[in-house]
């Protein structure tokens, strides 16, 4: 059972939708976990990183109140569609038109001037670039986010990680498959600290998720590709039964004063 109280998610019941909208493990659970680790305020402005269909994007801006860029630079898998006119379809079901925006683009290209916003938001996304472009493009990455943000502003990054353990033997053959294998995606709560204040951020909490695992098996009973390929990310968690992979957060501030 959560330790954790989960109130502005809980009201969203219907979680094979959600799941459908975002593409991660933790859904608007997780939103909601680190919006308030992060401590959102009304009336800030918060830069979604790796947005996807922004369920997760247009859920904060309801929510908390906050105006929201979405950020993603891909087309979605199953409607062809660029990623953020899914974000739009979204933030209009959701009332939050006139507070969402989306941007087809992906750090650390963004354009934006420096400052821009208040805070950065950014779940199971940049793992994904550190496998195919190494720790380098994912510190390039991160330099960005600490470019974006104001100073003071604050960093809320999401991670699918393992725990500080050798991965079981049984379950190496699991992770070592498909496109995004990840062994190579995944990286340890420690390294990724390392990483994040590598990039010039000061990490004021980082812990992995008390929910990890709850938020996994929700995915994998949800997720639309766990639902059409079970023998995949659902038989994989099966097998690490919780040995191994985990979800870790960072909360990281950039140096200065409140912006
Ligand atoms: C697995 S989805 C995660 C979506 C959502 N944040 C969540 O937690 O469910 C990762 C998203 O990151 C996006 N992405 C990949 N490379 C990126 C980059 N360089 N900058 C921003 N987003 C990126 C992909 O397009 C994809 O939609």
């Amino acid at each position: 059972m959560s330790s954790f109280q989960y109130t502005k998610s809980s009201k969203y019941k219907d979680l094979d939708t959600i799941y459908e909208q975002c593409s991660g493990p933790g859904g608007l659970e997780l939103a909601e976990f680190m919006a308030k680790k992060m401590g959102l305020k009304p009336g800030a402005t918060l830069l979604d990183v790796g947005c996807n269909r922004g369920i997760q994007t247009c859920f904060l801006a309801k929510e908390f109140g906050i105006t929201a860029i979405g950020l993603d630079p891909w087309d979605d898998r199953k409607t062809g569609y660029p990623m953020v006119e899914l974000l739009r379809e979204n933030a209009k079901q959701w009332g939050v038109e006139n507070s969402v925006l989306g941007i087809n683009l992906g750090v650390p290209d963004t354009h934006f001037a420096s400052g821009s916003f208040d805070f950065v938001y950014s779940t199971t996304a940049l793992e994904m670039v550190r496998m195919s472009q190494g720790v380098e493009g994912y510190l390039s990455c991160l330099k960005e986010i600490l470019r974006l943000l104001k100073p003071g502003g604050v960093f809320g990054l999401g991670e699918p990680m393992h725990l500080d353990v050798p991965i079981p033997a049984d379950l190496l053959p699991y992770v070592s498959e498909d496109e995004y294998p990840w062994i190579e995606c995944f990286r340890s709560l420690r390294e990724t600290v390392e990483q994040v204040k590598d990039a010039g951020f000061n990490v004021l909490e980082s812990e992995y998720a008390p929910d990890a695992r709850e938020w996994w098996l929700s995915f994998a009973r949800h997720d639309p590709f766990c639902k059409e390929e079970p023998g995949k990310d659902p038989r994989t968690l099966e097998v690490d039964g919780g040995r191994w992979a985990s979800f870790g957060y960072i909360i990281a501030v950039k140096a200065g004063g409140i912006g």
